[in-house]
């Protein structure tokens, strides 16, 4: 790790899983156990950057130095990363954000009805890498990364998700691949940047990205390489 590099910088990481209640004792979620947004927590505050976290519910400490702020749902995060990015100079989304939540959260917890299934109804929550994108500052001056984990078509899907979401960065991440992923301390990842846009044909092509697959690293070695 460089030693004050980011000094003066502020930076706004998300990190592990929302929790998408169903009722007082049930809820949706995933796997993340928050390793990479902590690693890459840490890295910035050794970097000198004042780092704020907004994290779903893990079972880490929180990063010595990090002013950590800890959220349940995805709007919870959403809201605490609109209170934040403004002042943010680097914002890394490594969260696994709840795409989905139920319509309903039910006051009571729901009981069996003897036969009949209680339907399930999903609504979508915001998407607040997307949000992020759209509402940078217009010099320039605000860097967004976000991260990508697929089980198919890594590249094609990563590299829609960079122009999407509007993206200064995207870090790709192959379930498939062995060390890769949730929980595991390692990962294995392919970085996307956009590159300039090449001219010559009048704007026609389509944009150019920069791809750089990075060997098997530790969380925290990978985290300073972010
Ligand atoms: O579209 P997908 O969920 O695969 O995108 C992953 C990236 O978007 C991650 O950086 C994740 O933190 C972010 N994201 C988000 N809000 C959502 C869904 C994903 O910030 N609702």
């Amino acid at each position: 790790l460089a030693d004050g590099e980011l000094a003066g910088l502020h930076v706004l990481v998300t990190a592990g899983p929302t929790q998408e209640p169903l009722d007082p004792v049930r809820y949706l979620t995933n796997h993340s156990t928050g390793k990479m947004g902590y690693a890459l927590a840490q890295a910035a505050q050794f970097m000198g950057a004042e780092v704020t976290l907004v994290s779903g519910p893990v079972a880490l400490d929180e990063p010595q130095g990090v002013h950590t702020i800890r959220v349940q749902t995805a709007q919870e995060m959403f809201d605490a990363v609109r209170e934040h990015f403004s002042q943010a100079d680097l914002t890394v989304m490594a969260a696994a954000v709840g795409d989905f939540r139920p319509e309903h959260r039910s006051e009571q917890k729901i009981k069996k009805t003897g036969g009949a299934m209680p339907p399930i109804v999903l609504v979508q929550n915001p998407d607040i890498l997307a949000w992020a994108g759209e509402h940078k500052r217009a010099d320039g001056s605000q860097v967004v990364c976000g991260f990508a984990m697929e089980t198919q078509d890594l590249l094609a899907n990563a590299q829609s998700k960079l122009q999407r979401k509007h993206c200064d960065m995207l870090v790709a991440n192959d379930l498939n691949e062995p060390g890769a992923g949730f929980a595991h301390d390692t990962n294995r990842v392919v970085i996307l940047t956009p590159q300039a846009a090449d001219t010559s044909d009048g704007g026609a092509s389509t944009p150019r990205v920069r791809v750089e697959p990075l060997p098997l690293m530790d969380k925290r070695d990978l985290a300073a390489r972010i």
